[in-house]
């Protein structure tokens, strides 16, 4: 690990207004992520985990504070650079899947590399390698509807960590996993992890999995109130 910062966060707030309806769900969020490193976000069902992964990587705009991304500042950024940026570093496994349905889980797991411009015989190739390490390669030319909920979740991780991003955010990305694909799912992040120097920050409400990781920050209630180092 060395010292660079791959995300951070500075004064991050969110609230939501809806007529009669104020919520704040963020209220000063601090964080930084350094390159290589791995940190698990734990807290309670609404303490604003999932608001903070969608900040953190574009998906939703700050009502106030910033979001620094390998040094740019997201907000301030042009929304065509934002979506350039976003598929070169980062890679995201949503709470929910995301994976297309109109495509088959090959070319799921390609699209990041088709968008990024590569060959489609390239991006097909590594697409195969990556589904063949999620256990996957018996299912690749299967349209994501025709898959259990694990199987989806392990596609979307494959299309996620395809573009070696700089970043992995996860929601929950061994939410609906047996114990022994998530130990699978565990090693390929760490793999990653050591071999590309990939950081990931992960939401999680595996305790086991959260104190594997370096870091464990814990939110209550749209605030940050611990973060624990496990090594
Ligand atoms: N679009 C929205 N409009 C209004 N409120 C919202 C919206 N999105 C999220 N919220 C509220 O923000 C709070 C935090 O939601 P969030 O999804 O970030 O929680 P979470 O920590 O990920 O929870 P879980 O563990 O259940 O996934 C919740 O109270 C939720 O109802
Ligand atoms: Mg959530």
């Amino acid at each position: 690990m060395n010292d660079s910062i791959i995300l951070q966060c500075k004064d991050l707030t969110k609230r939501y207004q809806q007529g009669e309806l104020d919520v704040q769900v963020l209220k000063g969020i601090n964080l930084s992520i350094k390159a290589g490193s791995r940190v698990a976000i734990m807290g309670a069902s609404g303490s604003g985990k999932s608001t903070l992964l969608h900040l953190l990587g574009g998906l939703e705009k700050p009502s106030s504070g910033e979001v620094i991304l390998d040094n740019i500042h997201i907000n301030r950024i042009k929304s065509s650079q934002l979506a350039k940026l976003r598929n070169q570093s980062l890679g995201f496994i949503y709470q929910f899947h995301h994976l297309l349905n109109e495509f088959t889980l090959l070319e799921n797991v390609a699209m990041p590399l088709l968008i990024g411009n590569q060959s489609i015989k390239d991006a097909q190739q590594h697409a195969f390698a990556l589904l063949l390490r999620v256990g996957l390669e018996h299912r690749v030319q299967h349209k994501p509807s025709e898959l259990s909920g694990g199987e989806r979740q392990r596609a979307a991780i494959a299309r996620a960590l395809i573009n070696k991003p700089k970043c992995v955010l996860a929601d929950e990305p061994t939410g609906n996993l047996d114990s022994k694909t998530a130990e699978n799912i565990y090693q390929l992040m760490q793999e990653l992890n050591q071999e590309l120097q990939v950081s990931f920050l992960i939401v999680t409400h595996d305790k086991a999995l959260a104190h594997r990781m370096d870091t464990v920050i814990y939110m209550e209630d749209g605030r940050i109130v611990d973060a624990i180092s496990e090594k």
